[in-house]
């Protein structure tokens, strides 16, 4: 089962507000191999339950599929992932990479690279919760901050405590998604440990999924940014790693995509909240689109999905 999730798969990587189902559809329709949920909070559904439950579900198609969960107690977190096993996930991926200040400020994220032994704690806590019925993954980054870099450290203390694979986005918590992803800090890792590794960070093109195969030797990758406005760029990958070549960006493919967007969108959620959320989505589509300016603000001032038809259909 875990070579099947890591053989040079491609993820599609969590991006709260972005990867619901709808995007994480399009994603698999374009070539996404492995997809994960946005961060679930463990607190929140021993709490409350509700709207936090809702980013749990999701269907058939989407396998393998992987929940992820934050928290900072190995007790809730145990429970959460409980809860979790509930809607049957492919994988249980543990978030200790988010550096936002309302994660971190309660000790979960990238907190837990501060204090090793309790993300130790809640690995192995987790895992027995799971009772090895399907892998445990943990997301992390290279460190706080640039003074105090542990992600060889702390990958080994993950491997140690039960971790059946690791995913590293190697920039540090302070410097948020700013800078560079050191893809070298994934080389590292990748040599001193001896479950599957995904190298994350920065993978905008085929080209740079080829590098980062290639510098790192990573078992998979996960794209996310990257994968926003572009979510050919799965199929795009796996075409330059096979032949070289991919499908250029034409109006049509753009068209299309954005039109099926919208209809998967439809599909899951009330076309109240898609004329919201979509606006950011569909704005991604624009990147590099002469003229985008003002399309974006055509888009943003959208009060109806048939006023997105229109705007798309002219493009
Ligand atoms: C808007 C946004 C939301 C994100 N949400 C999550 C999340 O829920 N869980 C997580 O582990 N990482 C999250 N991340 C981090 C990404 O999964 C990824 O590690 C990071 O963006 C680097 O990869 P990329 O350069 O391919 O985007 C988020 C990033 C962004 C930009």
């Amino acid at each position: 089962m875990l070579q099947s999730l890591v053989t040079r798969k491609l993820w599609l990587a969590p991006l709260a507000g972005f990867t619901d189902r709808a995007f994480r559809i399009l994603c698999k329709e374009n070539g996404a191999d492995v997809l994960v949920s946005e961060m679930v909070s463990a607190d929140g559904l021993i709490r409350d339950g509700g709207k936090t439950l809702m980013l749990m579900e999701f269907g058939e198609y989407e396998r393998p599929f992987a929940i992820q969960l934050f928290g900072s107690e190995p007790v809730v977190m145990a429970k959460a992932a409980e809860c979790a096993l509930d809607y049957k996930p492919d994988l249980i991926d543990i978030n200790m990479g988010c550096p936002v200040k309302k994660v971190v400020k309660r000790g979960a994220g990238s907190a837990l690279m501060k204090t090793p032994a309790k993300a130790a704690q809640i690995v192995k806590e987790v895992k027995q919760a799971i009772a090895g019925s399907i892998p445990l993954s943990v997301k992390f980054r290279s460190g706080w901050d640039q003074g105090s870099i542990n992600y060889l450290d702390f990958g080994l203390i993950m491997q140690e405590s039960g971790a059946d694979l690791l995913c590293l986005h190697p920039r540090t918590t302070s410097q948020m998604f700013s800078g560079q992803s050191n893809w070298e800090h994934i080389a590292q890792l990748q040599k001193a440990i001896d479950i599957p590794l995904i190298g994350n960070g920065d993978i905008s093109s085929p080209e740079k999924a080829a590098q980062i195969y290639e510098q790192t030797k990573c078992d998979a990758i996960m794209i996310g940014r990257g994968a926003l406005g572009q979510p050919w760029i799965f199929g795009n990958i796996k075409a330059y790693l096979q032949s070289n070549i991919y499908q250029p960006r034409t109006i049509d493919l753009l068209q299309n995509t954005m039109l099926r967007h919208l209809e998967l969108a439809l599909q899951y959620k009330p076309e109240a909240i898609i004329i919201k959320e979509m606006r950011s989505q569909l704005c991604h589509y624009l990147k590099g689109y002469v003229g985008a300016a003002q399309i974006r603000v055509r888009l943003n001032r959208a009060s109806s999905i048939q006023e997105y038809h229109d705007i798309i259909s002219k493009l």
